[in-house]
């Protein structure tokens, strides 16, 4: 039984909507910016390396929706599982992976979520927990209770693994160099037709703090970096006239 509604609101929505969540101009603008962000911070997120005499590193990508963070990723660690509670998502995400040659064994993903007790069989194995690294991408945005989807991932790490989160940054906390003169910051997500899979627009660096430290993080390993572009999202979408411009951030936090 479910014991997370919003997720459930996520996995109907994702569901219908998962073939055409990555065709769009400019979700494939943002993917190519978010491809950019975590290559050109894989020394800062400090992901452990591989060793032979050490057991494999494993990255988790939550919320993997295609796979753009595990495919991004997959020369830095040894196993990579993607959960998403989008049954769609899942199917595109093995699709994608068989296609580029990637073996199961490396890189897979399940159907599931962290805070939902009656959807969780195919996460309950060895695979999804001791983590070198989670990474949520443009997903806490899309929780009902971010502080505890965040502690649920702080349970599956390893000691000293780390939490990688990116989402919107909130106008205060994203000022990106160029930022245009279409509205900046703006609550996108009141108006568009997936604001009622929206808990939360955006974040600040103040409230990524409060949420890695209230899910049990080492304060003083906090780290927030907005993005150094904006990105568009068009009218259609934001149902905004012009569009608006967004700043995504990136952000991390070690497990003591
Ligand atoms: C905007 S997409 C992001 C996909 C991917 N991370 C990326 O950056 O391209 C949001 C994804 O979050 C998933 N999602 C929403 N709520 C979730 C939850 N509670 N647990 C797992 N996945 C969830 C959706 O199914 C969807 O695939």
């Amino acid at each position: 039984m479910a014991t997370d509604s919003f997720g459930d609101t996520n996995r109907h929505f994702w569901n219908k909507n998962a073939k055409s969540a990555f065709t769009q101009e400019w979700a494939l603008a943002l993917s190519e910016q978010l491809r950019d962000c975590l290559l050109s911070s894989i020394d800062w997120i400090d992901i452990r390396k591989s060793s032979s005499n050490e057991t494999p590193v494993k990255i988790i990508d939550y919320a993997c929706g295609n796979g753009l963070v595990s495919r991004t990723l997959v020369d830095f660690a040894d196993v990579i599982r993607g959960v998403d509670v989008s049954d769609a998502m899942v199917d595109q995400y093995n699709d994608l992976r068989r296609q580029s040659g990637i073996s199961p064994e490396r890189m897979h993903a399940v159907c599931g979520n962290f805070l939902d007790s009656g959807h969780n069989d195919a996460i309950a194995g060895p695979d999804f927990y001791e983590a070198d690294a989670i990474i949520m991408s443009m997903a806490l945005h899309h929780c009902g209770d971010p502080q505890a989807m965040l502690s649920k991932m702080v349970d599956r790490l390893r000691s000293n693994g780390v939490l990688v989160m990116l989402d919107w940054a909130d106008s205060a906390s994203g000022h990106a160099a160029g930022a245009s003169s279409h509205a900046h910051g703006h609550d996108i997500m009141g108006n568009s037709d997936a604001s009622h899979t929206i808990s939360k627009s955006s974040f600040s660096a103040g409230d990524m703090k409060q949420l890695f430290s209230g899910a049990g993080c080492n304060p003083d390993t906090v780290g927030f970096r907005p993005y150094k572009e904006t990105s568009h999202i068009p009218e259609s979408v934001a149902k905004v006239k012009g569009g608006v411009d967004m700043t995504f951030f990136i952000a991390k936090a070690r497990k003591p």
